[in-house]
């Protein structure tokens, strides 16, 4: 037997166990723990406690959890575009956290990510009015370097955001009867504990239940999907093929709905389906997760690393490349008042318009080493760098339209994420998207040895201080620095001084040439002195001497436009101001 068939049959055991098991859980459906449905949070003043607490995931097996206002998961929140919210945030876990709005429209300090702390038996209370579309949003801990252990152990919740759009529309929108939210999850559980060692996970839970049974009504119903998992992603279908209709992606509805049978739903992602189970009272069916027809280079398909070399225990695993149940319903009879049809159309989605774009922004992403393994299972890097909480890695003026495009050299596919706005999937690997992606997305699939460009414009919220992130959402790659931050900085602006230390102050301005003065408190010595222009491109570099804050550079001619001036002080603190060149 030669190498590569000793391996095949290594791998048909573990493909035919997780048959095998699939098929007990469709035998001895009695034994399927029902549906746990979220509570719901509504109004202007909204409390989550993270707090720690246990779940038994096998019968009989407890295991630590992490839960906003309960052992696992948290209550979905409910919104209306255009009202106003609260969102009370208490940490009393014995850990830092921060808690972040995933794919929701609001400014850097109220957005959750990583600078915004929160320190155990504290508060944290962003405020801000609604501006997304109808949606379902997320969220979750973000604090750098913590997110996979803090999303492991359960801290996640759904988002719903609701329009008048929307409530126009024959939909149905009666929570845990004919829209039902499903979060789901692979979890691994290593000696009691849910571990971060996401390669070994093999529990599958949708809302925290193992493989659950829904009750459904015999009508058109709305599944709410959202992958929450650290790192699998699902193949989504039904079983027999049943056809379903694609509603809405992560950030609003489509145009019109789509009829699939298959939808590949990456960690982050969000998608509306409708299944039309009319006349199908006293019926089951299995949502399934069809990952053997993964292509190779995602992590659940059946190989990652194109023969070259393998995750960890990947080849072990009984999920990888095998299809398995995430759930399954039971039809019930109909409501008094049920949707017994789809609509034809929804909302207008118009899309940002390549002509318009100000400028493309690049992105490469690399593994940090050279070895096989590390084409594998990273770190990877972004634009040559791993994230740096110091480091703004691009600036972009308030209200650009600008294309990314994240290219990538690794043998994995990366979910990208871009906090603040939605975009428009223009292409990938040089193909348009897949029909249901046309819509609004703030996570795009980068496949392995591939690229993708993607539109979006940052309208409404600036900050010259408070970055927000961009990063892969596949939560170890995220953890260890497969990330970066964006400043979006107001040109009109210049000349703000914001309160704290490390706000500098620029003179003359606007520049046109010469000595160009530095102050900012506390710098005393030699430091590097960046120029980054609107783009976020470094045009200047050099070494000022400060003297209590005080020094001054020459930069040569710089073309008339907006700049960033940055400076790392050896402290680690990054002091930075704007400043305008005109002729
Ligand atoms: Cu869902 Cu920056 O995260
Ligand atoms: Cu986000
Ligand atoms: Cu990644």
């Amino acid at each position: 037997m030669d190498l590569r068939s000793a391996r095949s049959a290594l791998l048909l055991f573990p493909r035919l166990f997780a048959v095998y098991v699939c098929l007990a859980f469709v035998l001895f459906s009695s034994a399927q723990p029902p549906l746990p449905i979220p509570p719901v949070l509504t109004g202007t003043d909204i409390q989550l406690t993270l707090q720690e607490g246990t779940w038994e995931f096998h019968p009989d097996e407890v295991v630590p959890t992490y839960g906003y206002n309960g052992d696992l998961l948290g209550p979905t929140i409910m919104l209306d575009q255009g009202q106003a919210v609260t969102l009370n945030v208490t940490n009393t876990l014995p850990d830092l956290t921060t808690t972040h709005w995933h794919g929701m429209h609001v400014s850097p300090m109220n957005d959750g990510g990583p600078h915004s702390l929160i320190y155990p038996n504290t508060t944290w209370s962003p405020s801000f009015t609604v501006l997304d579309r109808a949606s379902t949003f997320w969220y979750h801990p973000h604090g750098h370097g913590l997110t996979d252990y803090q999303v492991t152990m359960g801290a996640a919740g759904m988002i719903i955001v609701r329009d008048a759009l929307e409530a126009a529309l024959v939909l149905p929108r009666t929570y845990a009867i004919d829209d039902i939210p499903l979060i789901l999850q692979t979890k691994a559980i290593v000696g009691g504990m849910l571990s971060v060692h996401t390669g070994l996970d093999s529990v599958v839970v949708v809302n925290g239940a193992r493989q659950p049974l829904a009750e459904v009504p015999a009508q058109v119903v709305r599944l709410r999907c959202l992958n929450g998992s650290s790192e699998r992603t699902f193949h989504l279908g039904f079983e027999n093929d049943m056809p379903f209709h694609v509603i809405g992606t992560d950030g609003g509805l489509l145009a019109a709905p789509l009829p699939k049978t298959r939808l590949r739903l990456m960690p982050g992602e969000r998608v509306e389906l409708l299944v039309d189970l009319s006349g199908m009272q006293g019926g089951t069916f299995s949502m399934i997760a069809f990952n053997s027809e993964l292509p190779n280079g995602i992590i659940g398909a059946a190989e990652v690393g194109n023969g070259m070399a393998t995750l960890d225990g990947y080849n072990d695993n009984a999920l990888n490349g095998a299809d398995f149940q995430l759930l399954s319903f039971s039809v019930t009879a109909p409501t008094s008042d049920p949707i017994t049809s789809i609509p034809a159309e929804f909302v207008p989605v118009l899309p940002y318009n390549e002509a318009d774009a100000d400028l493309t922004r690049s992105f490469t992403f690399t593994p940090e080493g050279t070895m096989p393994m590390e084409m594998i299972e990273g770190p990877f890097e972004i634009n040559g760098a791993l994230m740096d909480m110091d480091v703004f890695n691009e600036v972009v003026p308030l209200g650009s339209t600008e294309i990314w495009e994240f290219t990538n050299n690794t043998m994995v596919g990366h979910p990208i994420h871009i906090h603040d706005i939605q975009f428009n999937i223009l292409d990938r690997s040089g193909m348009p998207p897949e029909d249901w992606e046309t819509g609004w997305k703030d996570v795009v699939y980068v496949p392995s040895m591939g690229s993708a460009r993607v539109i979006t414009r940052f309208d409404d919220f600036a900050d010259p201080e408070m970055p927000y992130m961009y990063h892969c959402h596949l939560l170890m790659h995220e953890d260890e620095g497969m990330m970066g931050q964006f400043l979006v900085i107001d040109p009109n602006a210049i000349g703000e001084t914001k309160a704290g230390q490390r706000t500098m102050h620029v003179w003359p301005q606007p520049f046109s040439n010469g000595r160009l003065n530095l102050r900012t408190a506390l710098l005393n010595g030699n430091l590097n002195v960046v120029l980054r222009d609107a783009f976020g491109r470094i045009v200047h570099v050099s070494t000022a001497n400060f003297t209590e804050g005080s020094a001054g550079i020459y930069p040569s001619q710089l073309a008339p436009g907006l700049y960033a001036v940055q400076i790392l002080s050896r402290d680690g603190q990054l002091h930075s101001a704007t400043f305008i060149v005109q002729p």
